[in-house]
């Protein structure tokens, strides 16, 4: 019997990318989104027998329990959120009540339905700056947000994931994505690896500022492969469990960007600007999805690098200062 699954943000940078490789794997995705940036990312999939488009905002409460009385799901991917820390800080009542308060509203729902899967997109945001910056953080490490984003992240992961709440039918898993990169049919170009190698491509400078700092990567697609062993593994192997999302080998500083970017573009300009502190500089271990679940990456960063500068070299993407391709608006 197919597996049904419920993809929230389905239409999103992400979500575009995972729906496809579900249903390339069998599965049949209703996709709720209530199209913030448009649905150009699935038109494709519209009347696509293995899926169904629900536009709808997750703040809508009763619309939402519509849609999960519209079949028995057997697994809930809750992707939708105001994403990222300029968009929360640009209006964090939104903020709260999409990745706060309908979160929570949807797992209830999950909970009171039956529904025995939940896997929620975290982010290793949730790390916050490591006290000591030559170790690695990892699932066990501390968590120090610090922006409304990350803090929202982290909260609903604890409710999400609270001894007091758990139950055996209910099997909740979080997943830490590193910073994600690379080609989707929603494409973002205010994500690091996306946004250096765009303005490289288009001929601008690039400023860099603390070319020391170390975030991780993780190309999109890789991401939905994390997301397809957490589903084809047995409950009890993912139940209240977090994974970060990436490879221990993928931790870059913001001057290897550079290095690789130079490879790409001798010519380029880069100016370095002196920075002391950055709140979000961190190394992440992502041993535990790979010993545990059997996850590997198959692209990195300057895989990456060279599709992000194909779009643009190529002119599949022709106006990238668009705003359907940033989450705030943008002047560049
Ligand atoms: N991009 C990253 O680097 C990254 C890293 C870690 C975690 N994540 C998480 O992954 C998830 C997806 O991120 P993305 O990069 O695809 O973002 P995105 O902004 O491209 O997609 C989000 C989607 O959610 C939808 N959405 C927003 N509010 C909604 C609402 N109220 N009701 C219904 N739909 C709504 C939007 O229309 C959009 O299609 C988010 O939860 C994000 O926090 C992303």
């Amino acid at each position: 019997m197919t597996s049904s699954v419920l993809v929230t943000g389905a239409a999103g940078y992400i979500g575009s990318v995972l729906v496809r490789a579900l249903i390339t794997h069998g599965y049949h995705v209703t996709g709720l989104d209530r199209l913030s940036f448009g649905g150009e990312s699935i038109i494709d999939l519209l009347h696509h027998p293995s899926f169904t488009l629900r536009r709808c905002d997750l703040n809508d409460h009763d619309a939402v329990d519509r849609v999960l009385a519209e079949r028995p799901y057997d697994a809930v991917l809750h992707l939708a959120a105001i994403v990222g820390d300029p968009a929360c800080a640009r209006d964090p009542d939104e903020a709260r009540r999409t990745n706060w308060e309908a979160g929570r509203h949807l797992v209830e729902r999950c909970r009171a339905r039956g529904i025995g899967r939940f896997v929620f997109a975290s982010t290793c945001s949730n790390y916050g700056r490591m006290s000591d910056p030559t170790r690695y953080v990892d699932e066990t490490s501390p968590l120090a947000p610090v922006s409304l984003y990350a803090e929202l992240k982290v909260r609903f992961e604890q409710y999400l994931l609270a001894a007091e709440n758990r139950s055996a039918d209910f099997a909740p898993t979080a997943l830490r994505f590193a910073t994600v990169y690379g080609a989707s049919s929603r494409m973002r170009f205010d994500l690091t690896v996306n946004e250096f190698t765009k303005d490289l491509a288009i001929g601008k400078g690039l400023r860099i500022y603390g070319e020391q700092f170390w975030r991780p990567y993780c190309h999109v697609r890789d991401f939905a492969q994390a997301y397809l062993r957490v589903l084809q593994a047995p409950a009890a192997q993912v139940a209240y469990e977090v994974f970060n999302v990436g490879d221990t080998t993928e931790n870059y500083t913001k001057g290897m960007l550079v290095e690789h970017l130079l490879k790409i573009f001798p010519q380029a300009k880069i100016d370095r600007v002196t920075q002391v502190e950055d709140p979000r500089d961190y190394r992440v271990n992502c041993d535990r999805i790979r010993d545990r679940l059997g996850f590997s990456i198959t692209l990195r960063v300057p895989d990456g690098m060279h599709e992000v500068a194909d779009l643009i070299r190529l002119g599949i993407i022709r106006e990238p200062g668009h705003p359907r391709y940033y989450n705030i608006p943008y002047a560049g």
